[in-house]
């Protein structure tokens, strides 16, 4: 019996989905606790290649059960378009469900993210995902956000859309956008819930029923701690808690009952959108770390930020989230630099600073590294701890100690059996 969480533990990106997708193949369940189809989980495994936006990286398995919790907010049109692609590679989605509790992007909800952004000047655009995400999140914490639920019953639903339009059509034209038409998005929950009415479910049961029976059930987070609600980079941050303590209201679990935080973390370092990144590297190897690694977006295509593994941040991250174990990503992509730098502290206006701070004082943190010999050899088809090059067993100790956490997985590839287990 375990529950697991797996948790973005950087700015986003880690490579959670392809940690979600080796851990669910002897999981019974995997949610979903948060965000939505802002996601990009990359997962490569003998049905394919895919960037799961909203579906849990468990999908593959018939035998698990996954399910989109109640702490998402979910685009039903988005969702048919990826179940269309995982459905095509020949995989079941007859094991997805979906809470009744989680909240529903309606187009209006992606035209405002779209104009919010745009409004906003320059240096303090966010660099959204533009899928509604803020907006979504926004009205249900307003208390008038519609939830999967209300899609089922359609007397409830024209009350709470009649309460919410007027209001939403104001911001819409505040930003000079059409309004939307109450029978448009009568017509279009009736169409999901033609789709989707059998899959929203009450998970509560579901996973009451999975813990007492002793199940392994894997919760799955979205994004990473530097962009958490709270504890992230303020206001440059998604508008949900991809932090541990996410897990317990997203997915309706007591924290007493967790047995395992997993942090994933890649071995070096990348950020997709706006705010503060203090390891950024905006050199030639930030460009080889960009070409090496792939690193664009795999929701939005957009090129991701580079830079260094920063220890000061991860440190901050496996206090705030309790991890029990590390995944390190992405260490083959390291194989060719014959230096790697490690940010242990920052310069902020001459004091040497070793605990993160808030975002107005990280926006003027400049990196002290200390640097790592290279280990110039291809680990990609290391399986074992004792394959692994010394210099690259050395870097990956470094890294546990400076972040005080056992590190439990080392990833040296996309492919779910490239991964060494400690
Ligand atoms: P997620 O959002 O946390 O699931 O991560 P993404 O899928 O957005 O980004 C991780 C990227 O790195 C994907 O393209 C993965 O296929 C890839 N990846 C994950 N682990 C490894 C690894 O160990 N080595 C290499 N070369 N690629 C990896
Ligand atoms: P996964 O789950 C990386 C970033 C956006 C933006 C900020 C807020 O694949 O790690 P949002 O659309 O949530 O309002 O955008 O967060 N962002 C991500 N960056 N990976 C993601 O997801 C992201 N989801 C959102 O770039 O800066
Ligand atoms: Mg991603």
């Amino acid at each position: 019996m375990s529950i697991s969480a797996i948790v973005g533990a950087q700015w986003g990106d880690e490579g959670k989905g392809r940690i979600v997708d080796y851990l669910a193949v002897k999981a019974d369940m995997c949610i979903r606790y948060q965000g939505g189809d802002n996601a990009g989980h990359t997962v490569i495994n003998d049905n394919g290649k895919f960037a799961l936006h909203i579906i849990p990286s468990g999908i593959f398995n018939p035998n698990t059960i996954n399910i989109v919790g109640a702490g998402t907010v979910v685009n039903f049109d988005t969702m048919t378009e990826e179940l269309d692609q995982i459905k095509a590679a020949g995989v079941t989605v007859d094991n997805l469900f979906i809470d009744k509790r989680a909240h529903i992007i309606m187009p209006f909800h992606q035209m405002l993210d779209g104009a919010e952004e745009a409004s906003k000047a320059g240096e303090w655009k966010i660099g959204t995902t533009k899928k509604g995400i803020g907006p979504c999140y926004s009205d249900k914490a307003a208390r008038s956000g519609i939830r999967a639920v209300d899609i089922l019953d359609e007397d409830r639903l024209i009350t709470r859309l009649e309460m919410l339009l007027p209001r939403k059509n104001r911001e819409l034209s505040y930003f000079g956008l059409p309004e939307v038409k109450l029978d448009d998005m009568m017509a279009l929950c009736a169409k999901w819930k033609s789709i989707y009415g059998d899959k929203i479910i009450d998970m509560v049961p579901l996973v009451r029923k999975a813990y007492t029976e002793n199940k392994d059930i894997l919760l799955e987070g979205q994004l990473g701690i530097m962009r958490d609600l709270d504890w992230g980079i303020y206001p440059y941050t998604t508008s949900s808690n991809p932090t541990a303590g996410g897990t317990c209201s997203g997915a309706g679990i007591s924290p007493r009952r967790i047995t395992d935080i997993y942090g994933v973390l890649k071995a070096y370092a990348t950020s997709v959108g706006g705010g503060p990144f203090m390891s950024e590297d905006f050199g030639e190897d930030g460009d080889k770390l960009r070409d090496l690694g792939h690193e664009y977006g795999a929701t939005t295509g957009r090129p991701r930020r580079t830079g260094w593994f920063d220890a000061v941040a991860a440190d901050y991250s496996c206090w705030i989230n309790g991890f029990t174990g590390l995944a390190i990503t992405k260490m083959d992509i390291l194989d060719t630099f014959e230096k790697i730098k490690v940010c242990v502290a920052y310069d902020i206006d001459g004091e040497i600073v070793k605990e993160l701070p808030e975002t107005a004082l990280q926006e003027k943190a400049k990196p002290i590294y200390k640097e790592f010999d290279g280990w110039m050899e291809d680990t990609s088809n290391a399986r074992k701890w004792e394959d692994l090059p010394v210099k690259a067993q050395e870097y990956v100790t470094e890294i546990g100690k400076l972040v005080g956490c056992p590190i439990k997985f080392i990833s040296v590839g996309p492919e779910r059996d490239q991964i060494i287990i400690l």
